[in-house]
């Protein structure tokens, strides 16, 4: 039996898949999210599988949990840091305050959260592979992501960053920077509007959550003197849009 995998945003996408993913591959499984009912399914269908339901903007509630795990998931080598959203795509102009704020808190701030918890075990052992999710949003804009990509542009300059002050630890921070995906992701940004979730994959074969996972892997499994920084990846079928030029 490997260690464990500590997953947020366990209980769809890509946490879903990486979690059962490297269940396979031998890992104990920690799964975080809110939904209990997706994690009570998850713990029936992956064994040695530890769930903790929680908000990961909740600062306390996550620490708490970290500290009191059970004694057989101490043992943390891999945290893949991958709850996140975007909520809308309308420009700044028209977002509420409260959208901005909670696409801020869930992906820069409960990413910090769960960073912050784990790395002491993994300093500690002298060893630990850290995932970050970014997003191709991180680097190229595009109307709508104002926030969403500026949250994934945190992510990808605090991989990078963190690499520094983790030398000599043994650990390893990949950040995965995907294109267009086909999970919840939609769903949830445009709020339950299935069709129009819909119609971002209409005619596309977009990455699936089980490409992610074979990417988790194949990094995993590059030799231990190996840092993979960046993995950007996107659909064949997507590329840049080029600039815009608003003409009179
Ligand atoms: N799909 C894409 O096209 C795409 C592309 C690039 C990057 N990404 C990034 O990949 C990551 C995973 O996205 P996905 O595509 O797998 O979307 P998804 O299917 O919607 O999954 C998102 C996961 O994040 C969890 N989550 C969201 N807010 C949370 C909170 N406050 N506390 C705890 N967990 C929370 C959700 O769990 P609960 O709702 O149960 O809490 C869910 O498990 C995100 O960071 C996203 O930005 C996605």
């Amino acid at each position: 039996m490997k260690g464990t995998a500590f997953i947020t945003g366990a209980t769809s996408g890509f946490g879903d898949a990486i979690a059962r993913r490297l269940s396979k591959e031998g890992y104990k499984i920690i799964a975080l999210g809110r939904r209990r009912d997706r994690l009570e399914k998850l713990v029936k269908e992956i064994k040695n599988t530890h769930i903790i339901e929680c908000d990961i903007r909740d600062k306390d509630a996550l620490f708490e949990a970290v500290k009191n795990l059970p004694e057989s998931f101490k043992d943390i080598e891999i945290l893949v840091n991958n709850a996140g959203l975007a909520l809308g795509i309308d420009g700044i102009l028209q977002t509420s305050v409260d959208d901005l704020e909670t696409m801020i808190d869930t992906n820069i701030k409960g990413l910090l959260y769960s960073t912050k918890a784990v790395l002491p075990i993994m300093a500690a052992r002298k060893s630990g592979y850290v995932f970050n999710l970014g997003s191709t949003a991180g680097a190229w804009p595009y109307p709508g992501s104002h926030v969403y990509g500026a949250s994934k542009a945190f992510v990808k300059q605090f991989s990078r960053n963190i690499r520094n002050d983790l030398k000599g630890t043994g650990i390893r921070v990949t950040e995965i920077a995907p294109g267009i995906c086909k999970t919840e992701f939609s769903e949830v940004r445009f709020k339950g509007d299935i069709e129009r979730a819909n119609e971002v994959y209409a005619g596309v074969e977009p990455i699936t959550a089980q490409d992610i996972a074979t990417i988790v892997v194949n990094c995993i499994n590059m030799p231990k003197h190996v840092n993979i920084n960046i993995v950007e990846l996107m659909a064949t079928a997507q590329t840049w849009a080029g600039l815009h030029v608003e003409k009179n």
